[in-house]
């Protein structure tokens, strides 16, 4: 079978779909996306991140390429069109095709929107949350509107491809105070050695994830220990768990940070107890 892809308007094959040279998003990263997972079927939390593209539309003053509600079906047939049972859905919407030029466009022109969606091995990812993962850190390094999930990820890409050349699946930026900020895709937690979850507050400096949000109601319901305040490279080195969190990932045990071996080096009862009961605390709807 192949790849379907939604691209402004038409669904075409994955391998024919294209955008305009002139569209903005390639230019000038003039665009934003969200990443939402499919689990069995059902897209995972869609109201949460279709609020957060509008945000995100908002502060760019880019209008929606169309309503809510036919993004939300695109979004629902890309995946059904592709058979995806398991994956993630994609979608970007930016600023539109026009004559380069660094000025917003005249309003004539409309924004751009792409929806794309893959399968993906739960039983990889399973096989990955049981091992855990390496993080390795870098200086932060992006522009302080890192709150809109833009498409200019280059700084992203070029953390994590550092991390990965040094033996890392991610990269933790490190701001100037020597405090975590957030993953080069994920956001970053910490439990101490008193058994407290440690996470930066989402008011600046970090996205504020999905996932994150869905950690953070899952740790009230049971009735965790939990502090939102910035931690330092040192804490996490001395923690006793450390994981990070995604749409991508959901909850993935952290097991060594900059070559350090973190807790006991195995991923953490606190992060595979959260990974466990993810969905129970998600909004699942069927596609
Ligand atoms: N990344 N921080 C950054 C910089 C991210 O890019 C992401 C998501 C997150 C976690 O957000 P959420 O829980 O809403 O997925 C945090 C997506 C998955 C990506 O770029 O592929």
């Amino acid at each position: 079978m192949s790849r379907i892809a939604y691209v402004n308007g038409q669904y075409v094959r994955h391998g024919d779909a294209a955008v305009h040279v002139e569209d903005r998003g390639y230019q000038f990263a003039d665009g934003v996306y969200e990443v939402c997972e499919v689990w069995q079927g059902k897209i995972v939390d869609m109201p949460r991140h279709l609020d957060r593209l509008s945000r995100s539309l908002g502060e760019l003053q880019i209008d929606w390429p169309m309503s809510r509600n036919a993004v939300e079906f695109v979004l629902r047939q890309v995946v059904r069109r592709n058979l995806v049972k398991n994956g993630l859905v994609y979608i970007q919407v930016t600023r539109g095709v026009a004559k380069r030029d660094h000025f917003f466009p005249s309003d004539d022109v409309a924004p751009s929107i792409v929806v794309t969606a893959k399968s993906t091995s739960p039983a990889a990812a399973e096989a990955q949350a049981e091992k855990g993962i390496s993080v390795v850190s870098y200086p932060e390094n992006r522009w302080p509107r890192v709150d809109i999930k833009t498409v200019a990820l280059l700084p992203n890409v070029l953390a994590k491809q550092h991390a990965k050349e040094n033996g890392g699946k991610e990269a933790w930026y490190i701001d100037t105070e020597g405090n975590v900020t957030e993953g080069g895709s994920t956001n970053a937690w910490i439990v101490t050695k008193d058994g407290a979850l440690v996470t930066r507050p989402a008011e600046n400096g970090i996205l504020r994830g999905i996932t994150r949000a869905v950690v953070l109601d899952l740790v009230k319901r049971e009735d965790l220990t939990f502090e939102e305040r910035p931690f330092s490279l040192q804490e996490a080195f001395e923690a006793k768990e450390a994981f990070v969190t995604a749409a991508s990932t959901l909850v993935m045990p952290v097991t060594r940070v900059d070559g350090r071996i973190v807790g006991n080096g195995h991923p953490g009862s606190v992060a595979l107890r959260l990974r466990e009961l993810f969905h129970t605390a998600t909004d699942l709807q069927t596609a």
